[in-house]
């Protein structure tokens, strides 16, 4: 049995300060819920007070990204080791940093692995646009990128990691994809490759989220699906109702 979970992607919203105000509002009611597993990825800088409030709590902390070097002249990231003190997770190859950022498979893959050897989660994304949707293409591109993301890794690495689908369509538009559509996709494509990559038992473990317009109103029923194991939630994170939608889940 896969335990859901169920994690708040808040993209670049919230200052360290709003972030605090936020989660003190929330913070009770999330603890209290059982059964789930809770997360949010606050922006880097709002991290700290962010896990200072959440010590003792069973919400899991985020980053949306980390470099995989050590160290070194890389103006503007954050290494490894620089999370660990903070975060559980961390989110790797969101279709956003593949779009404005230039993330690529071979960086994404790079980037489990040093999540990994620091003891982080990584939360791996995929997802193909509308066009290729349109085109027939889905199965052989977020296929394509579960391979690239998990070249040369052992079953043993892979069953510690999470993965989320997430339609680039259904991000932000209000488009959500049909509970047989997301299932379809994380069951028949992404499930389906990591078997044929790792074998069926780690297929059987790992945890798929699905992402993309999930809200308080649709979760109950994407969270049914046997297939998916969770949400990467974005815009419905930000608000108090971030709470039904995981009530509503469980
Ligand atoms: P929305 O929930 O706002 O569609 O965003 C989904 C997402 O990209 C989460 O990582």
């Amino acid at each position: 049995m896969r335990t859901l979970f169920i994690a708040g992607n808040w993209k670049m919203n919230k200052t360290a300060a709003e972030a605090v105000a936020f989660l003190s509002e929330i913070k009770d009611e999330l603890n209290a819920i059982e059964g789930i597993d809770i997360a949010v990825c606050p922006p880097a800088l709002a991290i700290p007070a962010v896990a200072d409030l959440l010590k003792g709590s069973k919400i899991g902390i985020g980053a949306q990204n980390m470099y995989f070097e050590e160290n070194g002249a890389y103006t503007g990231e954050l290494a490894p080791n620089m999370l660990v003190p903070f975060c559980n997770y961390v989110i790797l190859g969101h279709s956003e940093r593949r779009q404005y950022f230039g993330e690529t498979d071979e960086g994404v893959n790079k980037k489990i692995k040093a999540a990994l050897a620091h003891g982080l989660t990584p939360i791996v994304c995929c997802g193909e646009s509308l066009e290729q949707n349109q085109a027939g293409e889905t199965h052989d591109f977020v296929s394509g990128q579960i391979k690239g993301a998990f070249a040369n890794m052992t079953g043993a690495e892979a069953t510690k990691c999470v993965i989320a689908y997430e339609p680039i369509w259904a991000i932000g538009t209000g488009l959500t994809a049909t509970v047989e559509q997301a299932g379809g996709i994380i069951g028949n494509t992404v499930r389906a490759t990591i078997k044929e990559i790792f074998g069926d038992d780690v297929a059987q473990k790992i945890r798929i989220q699905y992402g993309g317009s999930v809200s308080e109103k649709n979760s109950a029923e994407l969270m049914a699906h046997p297939d998916i194991d969770g949400a990467l939630v974005g815009g419905a994170s930000l608000k108090a109702a971030f709470v039904d939608l995981i009530k509503n889940a469980q």
